[in-house]
């Protein structure tokens, strides 16, 4: 019996699939396809995958072409499942041609005849009307987010805003981009979508205008200072119908991703306690060391280390305390703030002004996650038991800069599916900024 095997995501599943599995099919008398899974795709960089495993599983089947259905989630997966399978016949489309020939130590490879002008990439930008997004600020962080947006099909960054014209201007040239005004309402005119990426205490009366004038938003952190403003956003986003998601780029990658899972899994038994810390020493002239209302530690660094403490521990915590090394100025160098949970409890470290190690620990019953610095890029972290025999390790892909994933993952909301937001929900959103108000009254009272 003549063994043949074949792979793809087989997304959105149309007739060159079709095509490629009948003709694979007919190479031998016994064939198995194996299907990606979301996360495998995502760490080679295919971030666009519409439909579940399930359904493209399913898809599959349907063909009656499978005698066999099997899930390909690792790299190396193939030249394991070949041995392990005793195939005979290693096939893909003729787009793979050249990419697969150190499988021909274990058997024959055959590139198939690809169908012409079909794919779930073009299916996909059929499908669905290209995203335009405009971008408001032209600081470090956007600068970084338009080459990112090139990973994500779909979307096009074509416009920006600041209301210092000549910025607009240069960052408009540097990247192409059709508008580059100090002009709001010109900005909103060709675009879909806003990432607003400005001084810290703008966000919200961006944010606020891009939802009043229709737009999806996606906002760098911190949302908002305040809970109730927060609050205001999301309630207005809702009402617009509209999405807004805050962009901690830490919550979408995939390796905090599954840390979280793995966190919420009971493996480590109750999560009792987090401490997570994020400290970069900076420049005395820059604005993280002068602004004397938003600057300072927390403001800047707090909201990667609440976010892991809002998602384990969650937003209805009893208690926060903070204490920080203050500059002369009166911003803070360095902040701990103490949440006290009914059942538990947590650490948040923070500073421009004092190096720390930067390491994220989540304490369980059973045992714990240490995922070191920099774990808000996360690709790899361990759980260690009592016994440290027993330690596994978990690594994980994180490209780029790593904003491709948010924007990924805004897309696809903005696209109508559902099931990505629990990566980081409205409720702890809003959570992080009722502590940052919190945090700026103390601030505010002198103490
Ligand atoms: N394939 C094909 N003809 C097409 C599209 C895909 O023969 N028009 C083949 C691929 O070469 C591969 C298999 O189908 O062997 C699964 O491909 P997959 O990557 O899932 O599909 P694409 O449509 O190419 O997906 P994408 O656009 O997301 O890359």
């Amino acid at each position: 019996m003549k063994k043949v095997i074949t792979y793809g995501s087989f997304d959105l599943f149309h007739e060159g699939h079709y095509n490629l599995l009948k003709r694979a099919k007919a190479l031998g008398d016994y064939l198995i396809v194996g299907v990606t899974t979301e996360q495998y795709d995502e760490s080679r960089g295919k971030l666009n995958i519409v439909d579940s495993l399930d359904k493209r599983i399913e898809n599959v089947r349907r063909t009656g072409f499978a005698d066999e259905i099997i899930v390909e989630d690792h790299p190396g997966q193939k030249v394991e499942d070949v041995q392990k399978y005793g195939i005979d016949i290693f096939t893909v489309g003729s787009d793979w041609i050249g990419c697969f020939e150190h499988m021909r130590e274990f058997c024959e490879v055959v590139y198939l005849e690809r169908t012409k002008n079909i794919s779930s990439t073009i299916i996909r930008s059929q499908g669905y009307q290209l995203i335009r997004i405009g971008v408001i600020g032209t600081g470090r962080i956007a600068v970084r987010f338009v080459p990112e947006a090139k990973y994500v099909s779909g979307v096009l960054v074509n416009s920006v805003y600041n209301p210092n014209l000549a910025g607009a201007k240069d960052f408009g040239t540097k990247f192409e981009l059709d508008v580059a005004t100090d002009n709001l309402e010109e900005f909103f005119e060709k675009i879909d979508a806003v990432y607003v990426a400005s001084p810290h205490e703008t966000h919200y009366e961006y944010v606020k205008k891009a939802l009043e004038h229709d737009k999806h938003v996606l906002c760098e952190k911190p949302l908002a200072f305040q809970k109730a403003q927060a609050e205001e956003l999301f309630a207005l986003a809702r009402q617009k119908d509209r999405i807004l998601l805050e962009a901690i780029k830490t919550a979408y990658c995939p390796g905090f991703v599954q840390m979280m899972g793995i966190a919420k899994s009971g493996i480590i038994g109750k999560v009792c306690d987090v401490e997570a810390c994020f400290t970069r020493l900076t420049d005395k002239g820059l604005r993280e060391r002068t602004d004397l209302e938003y600057g300072g530690g927390f403001t800047e660094f707090g909201s990667h280390t609440l976010l892991p403490i809002m998602k384990l521990m969650g937003t209805d915590y009893k208690e926060v305390r903070f204490d920080s090394i203050k500059d002369t100025n009166g911003l803070d160098l360095y902040t701990k703030a103490s949440f006290v949970y009914e059942n538990g409890m947590a650490l948040s470290k923070s500073g421009v002004g004092v190096k720390s190690e930067g390491q994220l620990l989540i304490s369980g019953t059973n045992g714990y996650i240490l995922a070191e610095s920099p774990w808000w890029l996360t690709q790899y972290f361990e759980v260690r038991f009592e016994d440290p025999s027993k330690k596994e390790r978990y690594f994980s892909k994180f490209l780029g800069q790593g904003l491709r994933y948010e924007i990924s993952d805004f897309a696809y909301m903005i696209h109508g599916h559902q099931g990505r937001s629990y990566k980081f929900t409205q409720e702890e959103s809003i959570a992080i900024a009722g502590v940052m108000e919190k945090f700026l009254e103390k601030r505010k009272r002198g103490e």
